[in-house]
């Protein structure tokens, strides 16, 4: 069995406007696959088609070799797939720890129920839980913060939480949406590290990122989108080198002042 998250030929079409055609991507554990395209060219459909959070008009998601096409999000994190969000989408409201503590809970069948009734055997997975993600915290530096509102982070600290969700869930396969948009340079270079942090650990990373010079200080391997199609695919240097994809997105002013601006990060890279 080929362990890999991979999508298949997908379309999607919504009314009379094809976001997707023939779009494939995959990425294997401990490797970081980046996904890139101007604005609309459809790469969150690509990524709410992986994840569950759109029915695919035609085409195939497996994981691991099971196909997996059309599952509920919360069935795919049962199955190691997890995401964040363009805009992050965490309670503002709970804490670091809760809203880390919520993403153990997502994979637990019964157990919430139990330790909202405090049954004994509850109270100790409650505390197992709670080691577990204090543990997750310290690795991505969240644990000074664990009793702050989430409200009041910053927006690098929100994009870690929400990380730090999704691996306790458990997840095998992270989806990054634009996870470095509105980070200072500080923080994106933080990012950058935990992201490789995730890789080295075994994770598989889709990353979508507008930013060239994070992509290339990351990715193994980009995939090029240009109006729901796949434009190239190959290693950030082939993909660079590319014509096609130099007149389509790399050669745009937007995207060298991007690359511009990520030297720091390269930098610390
Ligand atoms: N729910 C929807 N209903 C109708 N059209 C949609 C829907 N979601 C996306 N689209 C359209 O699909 C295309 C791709 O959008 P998508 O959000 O995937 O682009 P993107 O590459 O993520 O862009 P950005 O870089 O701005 O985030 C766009 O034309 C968009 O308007
Ligand atoms: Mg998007």
């Amino acid at each position: 069995m080929t362990r890999e998250l991979r999508a298949t030929g997908v379309r999607m079409q919504f009314g009379g406007v094809v976001a997707l055609q023939d779009a494939s991507i995959a990425v294997s554990p401990g490797r970081i696959h980046g996904l890139i395209g101007r604005n609309g060219s459809g790469k969150s459909t690509l990524f709410n088609c992986i994840t569950g959070f759109l029915q695919p008009t035609a085409g195939r998601i497996t994981v691991d070799g099971q196909v997996v096409t059309g599952w509920a999000p919360h069935r795919l994190v049962r199955a190691g797939v997890a995401r964040t969000f363009q805009t992050p989408r965490v309670d503002m409201r709970s804490s670091v720890r809760e809203a880390v503590l919520a993403g153990f809970y997502s994979t637990l069948r019964s157990g919430f129920m139990a330790a909202m009734l405090g049954l004994p055997s509850a109270r100790s997975e409650e505390r197992r839980l709670r080691d577990a993600a204090a543990q997750l915290m310290e690795q991505l530096g969240l644990l000074p913060l664990a009793g702050s509102e989430i409200g009041r982070l910053s927006m690098g600290q929100v994009r870690l939480v929400e990380v730090a969700r999704c691996l306790a869930a458990g997840a095998r396969y992270v989806l990054l949406d634009e996870p470095a948009a509105g980070l200072t340079r500080k923080e994106q270079a933080l990012l950058a590290q935990q992201i490789r942090a995730l890789a080295a650990r075994g994770i598989g990373v889709l990353l979508v990122e507008h930013n060239f010079g994070l992509i290339r200080a990351l990715c193994d391997e980009v995939t090029v989108l240009e109006t729901g199609r796949v434009l190239s695919t190959g290693t950030p240097d082939a993909v660079a080198g590319d014509a096609r994809v130099v007149e389509s997105y790399l050669g745009r002013a937007e995207a060298s002042e991007d690359e511009a601006a990520v030297r720091p990060v390269r930098e610390a890279a």
